[in-house]
């Protein structure tokens, strides 16, 4: 049967932090401190060219680059048609441009509000290392992203910040806009950040391996109940920036076991300490 409309082919959970950018950048991802890190990724890439998606919609947290203290948007969409790499005080990373689709992400948009989510949209915005660290881990340094990018910002930086429920039914909305395209397209979903980590305040450098665990095998087999978590548990467990790792949360709940189908096939798990001052967690789930 041929196809008619969009569907997520696979979610992809990664976290981010600047430090592997600038060892990737800098040429340093095979020396002692960094080559476990990125050997945990071999097979993702390797992956990532066998499954290569037409778009990925990649849900990451901006860190007052592209948005500051003057305007926080709790959820935005990236509707544009490109997305430069952000200056985040050392210049841009030497990363390509991303390019957006700006008719999904229309659609998207359009097809999530009326959903009853409050989307910003935004038409011009810089992207920083929350969304081109995961592209980099994923996609090693290509010339051209693989394919197009639609970028979207969750706010996890600046308190009221959304719930884990809140987000996993943001998930099950995005399902049900992409599956809602009349374009053949195979889409990838990414949720990034993550996972335990402080930066500041007495308990800087906290890492809760425990918790990062059970939060990926709940993440896999119970998302529902992973949901129902509150935030100050990530926050008292994972430590402040911890918790980025609802947004693993929106991706989890667009795949096809939420929406009653059958549970994903989990393809990779990679779990490691340290990268800087984060634990980083990733999984590949591909959809049956
Ligand atoms: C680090 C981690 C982050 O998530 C971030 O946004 C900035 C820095 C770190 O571990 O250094
Ligand atoms: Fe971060």
């Amino acid at each position: 049967m041929n196809r008619t409309h969009a569907r997520i082919t696979a979610s992809v959970y990664s976290s981010h932090v600047p430090a592997i950018g600038a060892a990737l950048d800098l040429g340093k991802s095979g020396n002692e401190y960094w080559a476990p890190l990125f050997k945990g990724y071999d097979r993702s890439r390797q992956w990532m060219k066998e499954n290569r998606p037409d778009v990925i919609f990649l849900v990451y947290n901006d860190h007052a680059t592209a948005f500051d203290l003057n305007f926080i948007p709790t959820f935005a969409i990236g509707c544009a048609a490109e997305f430069q790499p952000a200056d985040e005080g050392w210049g841009a990373r030497p990363v390509p441009k991303v390019v957006g689709h700006p008719e999904l992400a229309s659609h998207i948009a359009q097809s999530v509000i009326q959903q009853d989510f409050d989307l910003t949209i935004v038409n011009k915005m810089d992207v920083d290392h929350g969304l081109t660290v995961p592209l980099s881990l994923m996609c090693g340094q290509p010339d051209a992203w693989p394919c197009p990018v639609i970028p979207f910002a969750v706010n996890v930086v600046q308190y009221p910040v959304p719930s884990g429920q809140r987000c996993f039914q943001l998930g099950q909305a995005i399902r049900r806009a992409i599956e809602s395209y009349d374009q053949p397209l195979n889409v990838q979903i990414w949720g990034t950040g993550g996972m335990s980590h402080q930066l500041q305040g007495p308990r800087a450098g906290l890492i809760n391996s425990e918790f990062d665990n059970a939060f990926l095998d709940q993440l896999i087999s119970d998302p529902a109940a992973q949901a129902r978590v509150p935030h100050i548990d990530y926050v008292r467990e994972a430590g402040s920036e911890g918790i980025e790792l609802v947004m693993w949360l929106i991706a989890r709940g667009a795949m096809a076991d939420v929406a009653g189908g059958p549970a994903p096939r989990l393809v990779h798990r990679f779990y490691h300490v340290p990268a800087s001052n984060t634990a980083v967690g990733h999984m590949i789930l591909e959809e049956q």
